[in-house]
């Protein structure tokens, strides 16, 4: 791939903070190294402590790593530049809200450097996006989280970024204010943009992310489409139309881990996806009529769940 299409790169970067007085450290970031092109949406994910708002915060320049490079839209992030394109939604933000959500806006707006009038219009098609027009001079301290979060994406959006950070948006935002929030982030997408997306919650990513990354104990286990995280595993629902006591005998005695879940149906996991082929011939030697062979998928979070636990290959 051309290189102009990279968004972020980063090369086995490493971020160790020095913590209380005892000397103590906490190795946030341990040799990761990723990419992300442009026009994605890509989300990072990871438990509780896992080092994503530390890697973001680096990308942002709002902290340095301790080993590794990183560059955004093919500035290394340590040049203050690399930061004009970028917009960003911190974590657990406050906003003031002694403000209205038009006031904040200009407050953001003239810290990027644009002129009134442009904040004016930015605002202006900004909060029609997020769906705050409405509540544009109402202040913030009486918006609902849901409403703080959009609020939160304009700000983001205001200085018109080509990359967008996004450290939990929809943390503490019920499922509807959750569903606005993704379909802003695919419009975004639609524009062209780039969205980075830390989250914790795994349907979420599943819904909206074109890739991801799972980083744990501040490495990285495993980075790849949605479509290969949540592919079909070697498990098969088998369906007949009967299933004879001598046909579920043999395939007992052939495959003990399969599980007879009616009369009529299997569930079997494979160790090899080709062993499908020898389950079918048993069946259709007893002359049993197949009506279905569907490969079970697994979710984002079942996948997330068995790369915690190592139960499958990190790679
Ligand atoms: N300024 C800091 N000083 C010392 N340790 C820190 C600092 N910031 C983060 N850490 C530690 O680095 C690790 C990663 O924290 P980070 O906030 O990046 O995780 P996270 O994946 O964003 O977690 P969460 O899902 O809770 O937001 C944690 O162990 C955290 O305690
Ligand atoms: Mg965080």
């Amino acid at each position: 791939m051309n290189d102009s299409n990279i968004a972020i790169e980063v090369k086995e970067l490493s971020k160790i903070f020095k913590s209380g007085l005892k000397g103590g450290e906490v190795q946030a970031l341990s040799e990761v190294s990723l990419k992300v092109d442009k026009g994605d949406i890509f989300g990072l994910l990871g438990p509780n402590g896992a080092g994503k708002t530390t890697l973001v915060k680096v990308l942002l320049g709002a902290l340095h790593a301790t080993k590794g490079s990183a560059s955004v839209y093919g500035l290394d992030v340590r040049n203050a530049n690399s930061r004009n394109k970028a917009g960003f939604l911190p974590e657990n933000h406050r906003f003031p809200d002694y403000m209205t959500g038009a006031q904040m806006l200009k407050v953001y707006g003239g810290m990027s450097g644009l002129s009134s009038g442009e904040i004016k219009a930015r605002s202006k098609d900004l909060l029609e996006i997020v769906g705050m027009s409405k509540w544009r001079d109402m202040k913030i301290k009486k918006y609902s989280k849901g409403m703080k979060q959009r609020l939160g994406l304009a700000q983001a959006l205001i200085n018109d970024p080509e990359i967008i950070f996004l450290d939990e948006p929809t943390d503490g935002v019920d499922p509807v204010g959750r569903r606005e929030i993704r379909d802003i982030l695919k419009r975004l997408k639609e524009q062209g943009k780039t969205v980075f997306l830390n989250s914790h919650l795994l349907a979420e990513v599943e819904a909206v992310c074109d890739k991801v990354a799972i980083l744990d104990k501040g490495k990285l286990i495993k980075t790849g489409p949605v479509s290969e995280l949540t592919r079909v595993s070697s498990t098969y629902q088998i369906e007949t139309i009967q299933l004879p006591i001598e046909a579920a005998e043999q395939i007992k005695t052939a495959f003990p881990h399969a599980k007879l879940l009616t009369d009529n149906k299997i569930s079997i996991t494979f160790e090899d996806p080709r062993q499908l082929n020898s389950l079918i011939d048993i069946l259709r030697k007893l002359n049993v009529e197949i009506t279905a062979a569907i490969p079970v998928k697994i979710s984002l979070e079942d996948s997330f769940m068995q790369l915690l636990r190592g139960e499958v290959k990190h790679g």
